[in-house]
């Protein structure tokens, strides 16, 4: 029998995109989404790449403590994957109850269902953001994590706190795998889902394509006086499939009951530093497009350099990051091309 995996948040930006992957895969999913931050366009999207008419959907709240623990009644799941969260920064410290209730209250429930129907294999999509300013990168799954910037990060450093605990109290029912994603970007090669931003767009690769495109005037870079090589930051872009990748791999292993302790964290990131700058100009050579841009302030609570080393990922799970940022920003490009119908 096919293996069925739960993916809440499923119909957003990440989701969506491991949803493809896992059904590609092999696995059976259940989509669940309250559709507080996309549409059904992008759920109807991953059954046209699939060819799937069939996903299950169900559409709740995991805030909703009925509603999660229905749904573990009405399946048989073999691992869930978490996403359902709020993620604007910015907006976290400006609401920090909103962001504290719906992230923290809806992960509760889905550990308190899971653990009602005798424990499941969970995996929790947390952040880079855990990692604050490091000392020290690339930044190894052993470097310690700093005070989060904003009730956002603190979520994400919650929820990874929460999971050890549960995994550890329940007597090896709970499994755990922890991701810890660097910097998501660019969209499905069919360019039928992608980041769709409701807004003004906080991160810097859908500000950059809505800029080309005409929607924003202007791309703002935030600082050019960083000690890096530029003077402009440096992360770790990876690319969106890739990512969703990676999460093939950790629920294969954990179903396979190949991890080490009940409870991993990986890093998902192709150990590569890359400048806002050079970002910009690799946007602008690859796509043949100009971009207007400015060097603006620093934005408050940027860290100036994080970037991975993916080594345990790479041999734990067996999976890398294979697509280059060059294509990667092709493919940002072709979805905002798509969205404009051209
Ligand atoms: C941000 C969040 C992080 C979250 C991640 C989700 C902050 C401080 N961090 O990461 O917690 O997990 O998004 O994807 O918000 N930039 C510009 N101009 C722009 C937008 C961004 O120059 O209009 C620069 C930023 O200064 C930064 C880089 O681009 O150096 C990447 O920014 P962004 O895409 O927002 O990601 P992070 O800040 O790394």
């Amino acid at each position: 029998m096919k293996k069925t995996v739960l993916v809440s948040g499923g119909a957003g930006f990440i989701g969506s995109h491991v949803t493809v992957e896992l059904l590609q895969a092999g696995y059976e999913v259940v989509v669940a989404d309250n559709f507080s931050n996309c549409d059904l366009t992008c759920f109807e999207d991953v059954k046209k790449i699939t060819g799937r008419a069939d996903i299950p959907l169900e559409k709740i709240d995991f805030c909703d403590e009925a509603a999660a623990k229905g749904i573990f009644k009405k399946y048989h799941f073999d691992a869930v994957i978490h996403f359902a969260a709020f993620k604007a920064v910015g907006e976290s410290v400006a609401e920090p109850l909103k962001y504290y209730k719906n992230n923290l209250v809806s992960f509760l429930n889905v550990l308190e269902a899971a653990k009602e129907v005798g424990g499941c294999n969970v995996l929790f999509s947390s952040s880079a953001t855990v990692y604050g300013e490091p000392e020290k990168v690339p930044v190894t799954e052993d470097t310690p994590r700093q005070p989060a910037m904003s009730p956002y990060g603190n979520t994400k450093t919650m929820c990874e706190d929460i999971l050890q605990d549960t995994v550890k109290a329940s007597g090896g029912t709970i499994k755990g795998i922890l991701l810890r994603y660097f910097n998501p970007i660019g969209a499905h090669p069919s360019a039928l889902i992608g980041e769709l931003p409701r807004g003004i767009p906080n991160n810097l690769v859908p500000f950059i394509t809505q800029t080309a495109i005409g929607k924003r005037e202007c791309l703002s870079i935030f600082g050019n006086d960083y000690p890096t090589p530029d003077g402009t930051c440096l992360r770790d872009y990876i690319d969106i499939v890739d990512l969703a990748r990676a999460h093939v791999f950790a629920v294969t292993r954990m179903m396979e009951g190949k991890m080490k302790k009940d409870c991993e964290i990986f890093n998902v990131g192709t150990g590569r530093p890359v400048s806002v700058m050079e970002l910009v100009n690799a946007f602008q050579k690859v796509n043949n497009v100009k971009l207007n841009y400015k060097i603006a302030a620093r934005r408050p609570g940027d860290v100036t350099a994080i970037w991975a080393d993916p080594t345990l990922a790479n041999k734990e799970l067996g999976w890398k990051a294979e697509r280059s940022v060059e294509d990667t920003l092709k493919s940002a490009w072709a979805w905002e091309l798509h969205l404009a119908g051209k």
